[in-house]
């Protein structure tokens, strides 16, 4: 195994590595089907090991019926053909490591697909595979054959009741996801051996690093009953239930990963869970995913209801999650985009390519990557984010393919929206937004397929494409490669303490904050303000010093008075 894979330890791992996320389906297409697949990612390597980035990490291409993009498996140690075949795999292992990159794989272990193995024997009357699900009678049943009512009012994620009806067992089993994805039971010990043969299985084949899938969502509570309100209250009661800990220690030391580069996607967390989930000692996990930060968009925490971003709440939520995991000795996995975000350029910036609310996309783009890449943690960067791709520019419901974007279509309608609103609504935060195909090229479908893709190209693929901005100086690529050699070049940025800054009454919507190490300082100013202002410099302790590491907008405002002025969407890193 090539060395420098192979001696990163865990602490390495986390804090000087770099984690780039391969939406598999929509990244290269290399045999015309319409879809990505692994010699397509193969292909890629030599434009990802030239942005410098550690670790690939692979979205789900195993066998699945594709309900939910593969993240619903049906067969969890082979590749569906449709991404290619196990010595694609295996060479796209080999060619990554030479080229100094290890592999990360998506483990969806809280749920099966209904078509996988295990549910269809639990079908066909197994007890033991009965076991492995959670099953149960319906509210008000009068017995054998007839359903009542689901067994408690939770919803599922992706809207509707969590629970589906199988006349097969005479039972309704429980779904935190699409009804195609029945949770497992990891009360259940064959279960969790199961699951430990699984991560097991791949770790032998190479691969270096593991993302797991609503990972905190697998100890379901002890006495699963209703919740107050609509029943999406259930959520926060399955997260970070009480055997998780246990359960995920139990996982690291059986599979052996222990150390290995590891990140939990945490749904609905907390802080505390996630310093437990991530400080060594626990010997859990190496980063963890939460998604606060995320919902400041979120008009009475609803996902489906729009405002723009709450500024301050981000500020909050950032320093909150920062100060804290710092303290508890936790790590952050720092990222703005993944396959089930809109596109950060978007949402923090507008829709259009420039100008509007003021600034560029290209500054938005790069504000966005400095505040990312300097915070304490691990960073991480959603394909195509390197370039600066926005949401889709879909104008009808039939344009988006997402599970979870039809679900609340419907359900938006239902609850009295007009189609408009609603279509606003799924345009503005559908999961195909961070989805579509990744943009080579200028050219036809961006390069991705020379067949018909899976789901639409945007048009401003003749703008932002690797083709162009490869090599091309002040490109957000390039930026963003200057930007990843920093943050592996510096120890400060990797180990430093941080602290977040008051910016002063004139400028609510800039964050800053400082990263200290021994005598050495850095501090990352990032308006995400549309409009002009100016930052008190004596309070953020940048008034003598000088090094500007890396700008949005090239230069630095103007230093008068003790007032920093800010360009919309400027942002500085400076060594002090
Ligand atoms: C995670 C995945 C998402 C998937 C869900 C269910 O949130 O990131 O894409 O739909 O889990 O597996």
């Amino acid at each position: 195994m090539d060395e420098k894979v192979n001696t990163m330890t865990a602490q390495s791992n986390n804090k000087n590595s770099v984690v780039y996320e391969i939406y598999v389906k929509s990244f290269c297409d290399s045999d015309g089907d319409g879809l990505g697949d692994l010699p397509g990612i193969t292909s890629k390597l030599d434009y990802l090991a030239n942005l410098g980035v550690d670790y690939l990490w692979l979205t789900p291409f195993y066998p699945s019926p594709q309900r939910d993009n593969g993240y619903d498996v049906s067969d969890y140690c082979a590749v569906d053909p449709r991404y290619g075949t196990m010595e694609d795999f295996d060479e796209l292992v080999a060619a990554a490591r030479e080229r100094g990159m290890g592999i990360m794989l998506d483990m969806v272990l809280c749920h099966t697909s209904n078509q996988h193995e295990w549910f269809q024997r639990a079908l066909a009357g197994e007890e033991r595979y009965q076991r492995y699900y959670i099953l149960r009678d319906g509210k008000g049943s009068m017995g054998p054959g007839d359903p009542g009512e689901p067994p408690t009012n939770w919803q599922c994620v992706f809207g509707g009741s969590a629970w589906e009806w199988e006349p097969r067992l005479g039972k309704w089993y429980l779904h935190m996801h699409d009804s195609s994805q029945p949770d497992v039971d990891w009360t259940n010990p064959d279960v969790r051996d199961e699951m430990a043969g699984v991560v097991r299985f791949w770790k032998e084949r190479g691969v270096t690093g593991f993302r797991f899938d609503v990972i905190n969502l697998i100890s379901k509570p002890e006495v699963i009953d209703d919740v107050p309100g609509d029943g999406s209250a259930c959520r926060a009661l399955v997260a970070d239930g009480p055997h998780v800990h246990e359960y995920l220690k139990e996982l690291v030391e059986r599979s052996g990963i222990d150390g290995m580069a590891t990140v939990g996607e945490m749904a609905s967390t907390g802080l505390e869970s996630c310093i437990c989930y991530t400080n060594p000692d626990e010997h859990e996990l190496g980063m963890s995913f939460s998604f606060h930060h995320l919902k400041v968009d979120y008009k009475d925490g609803s996902k489906w209801r729009l405002m723009d971003p709450d500024i301050v709440q981000l500020r909050r939520v950032l320093s909150e999650w920062q100060e804290g995991m710092q303290a508890g000795g936790g790590c952050n996995a720092l990222f703005w985009c993944n396959h089930d975000q809109p596109r950060a350029i978007t949402r923090f910036g507008g829709t259009g390519l420039e100008g509007e609310r003021g600034g560029s996309w290209e500054h938005v783009g790069k504000m966005l990557a400095i505040c990312s890449f300097a915070m304490r943690g691990a960073p991480y960067i959603f394909q195509g984010e390197e370039l600066g791709m926005t949401n889709a520019d879909y104008t009808s419901i039939e344009q988006f393919d997402d599970v979870e974007s039809h679900n609340n279509y419907r359900i938006l309608l239902e609850g009295g929206s007009s189609q408009e609103e609603a279509l606003r609504a799924i345009q503005a935060r559908s999961r195909d937004n961070g989805r579509t195909p990744m943009q080579w090229t200028a050219g036809e479908n961006a390069g991705f397929t020379c067949g018909t893709p899976w789901l639409a190209v945007p048009a401003n693929h003749v703008r932002i494409n690797a083709e162009d901005e490869v090599g091309a100086k002040g490109s957000m690529y390039e930026f963003y490669r200057e930007l990843i050699a920093l943050r592996k070049g510096s120890e400060v940025l990797a180990d430093g303490t941080v602290r977040f800054l008051d910016t002063g009454s004139g400028a609510p919507k800039v964050i800053a904050f400082e990263r200290v190490l021994g005598s050495e300082r850095m501090v990352a100013i990032c308006s995400f303000d549309s409009e002009g202002c100016t930052v008190d410099a004596d309070s953020l302790g940048i008034a003598v010093c000088g090094d500007v590491l890396l700008s949005t907008h090239g230069g630095v405002g103007k230093l008068a008075d003790g007032a920093l002025a800010l360009r919309p969407y400027e942002a500085l890193l400076i060594a002090c």
